[in-house]
């Protein structure tokens, strides 16, 4: 495996720190959420210059559902302007656009203009941008176990054939190289349920800042950093 520093292929990102952008200002936290619904598109574009070519998001996890109902609304009004408004602009620009979770729990028109996007997005080739909504990891390795389980059920394997490729064959992001670099803002040092499976040898970056105050410059400045870092693999 050589996957040199230079090359790198993909950047997961966890957006935490809307709300607490928000309340230093004073204002409601839904603000927060949209200032930083803001920060998407040139963060995408920047990833895409630094020639990325998978941007991967957290926008809503499975945990999130129990938020209080009305910040759950918010952020649902403000996806569904999303879809229409910046994602479509990404969708002009040649960006493929991907989602990645338990899709069923989302209201039916969005989950409709999901796929509509997805649909529309499928051969853009510029980069992909996949967007992880009501996304929970261990959910996602929940099923995949099932759908293994379901192709031993129906012959189509042997218990002894099951190995990490057909596993992670399994899994949303069964098309998707896994991550180089995984960034979390707003200081918090922890994985919130995010890519467990596949940022088993990412390099971790945690960046102060709350997402809606984060840059292309902090962008560029991780994958500085990141240049400068030995990735060994377990190997000498
Ligand atoms: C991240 O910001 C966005 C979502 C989880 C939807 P938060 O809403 O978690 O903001 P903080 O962490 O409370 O500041
Ligand atoms: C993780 O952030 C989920 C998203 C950024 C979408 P949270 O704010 O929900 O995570 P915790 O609760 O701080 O671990
Ligand atoms: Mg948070």
């Amino acid at each position: 495996m050589n996957n040199t520093k230079d090359n790198i292929r993909h950047i997961a990102i966890i957006m935490d720190g809307n709300g607490r952008w928000a309340k230093k200002r004073g204002l409601p936290r839904s603000m927060g959420h949209r200032k930083g619904a803001e920060v998407v598109k040139e963060i995408c574009q920047a990833a895409g210059d630094a020639g990325v070519k998978y941007l991967t998001l957290y926008a809503f996890s499975t945990e999130n559902w129990k938020r209080p109902q009305e910040e759950v609304d918010s952020l649902m009004d403000l996806l569904r302007q999303y879809l229409k408004s910046d994602l479509k602009e990404l969708k002009e620009k040649g960006v493929c656009i991907r989602f990645i979770g338990e899709r069923e729990m989302l209201p039916p028109d969005i989950i409709k203009n999901m796929e509509k996007l997805e649909a529309e997005t499928a051969n853009n080739d510029k980069m992909t941008l996949c967007i992880a909504l009501s996304y929970g990891s261990r959910q996602e390795i929940v099923h995949a176990a099932k759908k293994v389980a379901e192709l031993v059920k129906r012959g189509d394997i042997r218990i002894e054939d099951i190995d990490e490729k057909i596993f992670s064959d399994m899994l949303y992001t069964h098309d998707i190289p896994d991550p180089d670099i995984l960034i979390r803002t707003s200081g918090e040092q922890r994985i919130s349920n995010y890519l467990l499976w596949q940022l088993a040898y990412s390099e971790f970056f945690f960046v102060e800042a709350y997402w809606p105050d984060f840059t292309k410059e902090m962008l560029n400045d991780v994958i500085e950093k990141y240049k400068t870092r030995e990735r060994r693999y377990g190997k000498l």
